[in-house]
């Protein structure tokens, strides 16, 4: 390139920038202007990218650990080496903590098994401990998540199978930290399937280590996740399409969780307008302007909250298997018939299709339920959430004017539905016949 084109390129880049930031003070301006009449504060992100274009990646930092703490990238590559060095003879000199979820013993549902994937992490790394994931209910979690690229390689060689499946089985926290700690050989292989209401949160967050430089679980969470698992093709091949069906960007949306019929056998069609209107009121406030993408567990509340949508002049989607009716529930990952032969694999899909679509979201509006609190967990910001649910009185924001929304279009490009130029997703680890999974 001559030096004649590279100054041209930065003026042209220099004069794009100076768009960008004319128009985000318009938008700033317009913006403030709703945020005082309202009261409450929209996310930054929200305000610095309106319905921006163009990110097509769920997490494509080239340095998949950078943003991982010290300490645990140390772990890494400490556990790297220990796995790299382990055969069906001397494995047992070794030192294991095994997340399960087996057929015939106690398992919870995905919530309980992955959640606490922070806990153990930091766990295995404060006691030496190789940490490992086997699951046989309902399937090989290989058939669902892999290790990506790059990652952390938590598959289980097929010599390891017999013991971990008759391994003492431990689900209390406490019982969990104080054998993990234990270095007698009868705790060797301590196989886990811990039940624990913060998912092992307060722990994680009281005991920070030398190279806790990173913040305590909520702002390593999804860093954590996409360095452990990247969905199986079939998979992400229906989270793209689900993207690409309701015309949404990763990042790019605000979710609006609703569990209507959550500890309860139902509810009645004005408590579900009521309380939809409200959890829409409240995801307005965190992203104003939206687009907003909604999931509930009644098909009463998404078309409530679709209609109320188009009221408000705003666009919200909800996943394609929200829209027919009669829809099959999907399968409970622990709740099911196990002596049915007819379940497959893919009728699981769902729950783990749902996770990176609400995972995938900028802010989160969630109510009851772990499963949208996951979601705020795995998104873009963990700082851009509320509670709707016995939470603050939310009221409807607008966003920009259609002007000011009109000028950001032109700066920043519009949601198109053209070939993502990255891949969604991290590539696989590649496949080798000593795992306990077939391909
Ligand atoms: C397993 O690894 C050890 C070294 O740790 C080596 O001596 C042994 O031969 C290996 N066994 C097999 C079956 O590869
Ligand atoms: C393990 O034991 C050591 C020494 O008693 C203690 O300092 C440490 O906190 C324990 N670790 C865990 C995870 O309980
Ligand atoms: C919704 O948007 C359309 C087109 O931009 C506009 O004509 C209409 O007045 C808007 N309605 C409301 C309620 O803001
Ligand atoms: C579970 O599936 C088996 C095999 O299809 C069937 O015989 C049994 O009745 C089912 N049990 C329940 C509770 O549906």
């Amino acid at each position: 390139m001559t030096s004649l084109q590279q100054s041209a390129n930065t003026r042209l880049r220099w004069f794009i920038g100076s768009l960008a930031i004319a128009s985000f003070l318009g938008y700033w301006q317009v913006n403030t202007r709703v945020l005082q009449q309202t009261g409450p504060e929209p996310c930054k992100e929200a305000i610095i990218h309106p319905a921006a274009a163009g990110v097509r990646t769920v997490e494509h930092d080239d340095a998949i650990a950078a943003h991982l703490p010290e300490w645990l990238q140390e772990y890494g590559t400490w556990h790297q080496e220990a796995i790299s060095q382990l055969n069906a003879t001397n494995w047992r000199s070794q030192r294991f903590l095994v997340m399960t979820a087996i057929r015939g013993r106690r398992t919870g549902g995905l919530t309980d098994r992955l959640k606490p994937l922070p806990f153990f992490l930091k766990l295995a790394a404060t006691t030496n401990r190789i940490l490992l994931i086997y699951w046989s209910k309902p399937f090989t979690l290989e058939q669902y998540l892999l290790p990506p690229e790059g990652g952390f390689d938590w598959r289980v060689p097929r010599y390891m199978v017999d013991a971990i499946a008759t391994a003492k089985l431990e689900t209390r926290p406490e019982g969990v930290r104080r054998l993990a700690n234990d270095t007698g050989s009868g705790t060797m292989l301590l196989a886990t399937q811990m039940q624990a209401h913060d998912y092992g949160e307060g722990w994680y967050d009281d005991n920070p280590l030398d190279g806790d430089n990173t913040g305590s679980r909520k702002d390593v969470f999804r860093h954590m996740w996409h360095w452990t698992f990247t969905p199986t093709p079939p998979i992400a091949q229906r989270i793209q399409e689900e993207f690409d069906y309701m015309g949404v960007t990763p990042g790019n949306y605000a979710a609006a969780h609703i569990r209507a019929v959550y500890a309860v056998k139902e509810r009645s069609d004005d408590t579900i307008v009521r309380m939809t209107k409200h959890a829409m009121d409240c995801v307005s406030m965190l992203r104003p302007g939206g687009p907003f993408f909604v999931a509930s567990d009644t098909d009463k509340a998404i078309t409530v909250a679709k209609a109320y949508g188009r009221i408000k002049n705003v666009t919200v989607v909800a996943s394609s298997n929200h829209n027919h009716n009669n829809r099959k529930d999907p399968l409970h990952l622990d709740m099911y018939n196990t002596t049915d032969p007819s379940i497959m694999p893919e009728d699981f899909y769902d729950a783990f299709v749902d996770l990176y679509l609400l995972g995938s979201t900028r802010c989160i509006a969630h109510g009851q339920g772990s499963f949208g609190h996951w979601g705020y967990l795995l998104g873009y910001d963990p700082s851009c959430e509320i509670r709707h649910f016995k939470g603050p009185q939310c009221a409807w924001t607008d966003g920009p004017t259609a002007t000011a929304q009109e000028q950001q279009m032109r700066v920043f490009g519009v949601a198109s539905k053209e070939p993502p130029s990255r891949p969604l997703f991290r590539q696989p680890m590649s496949y080798d016949s000593i795992y306990a999974y077939r391909h």
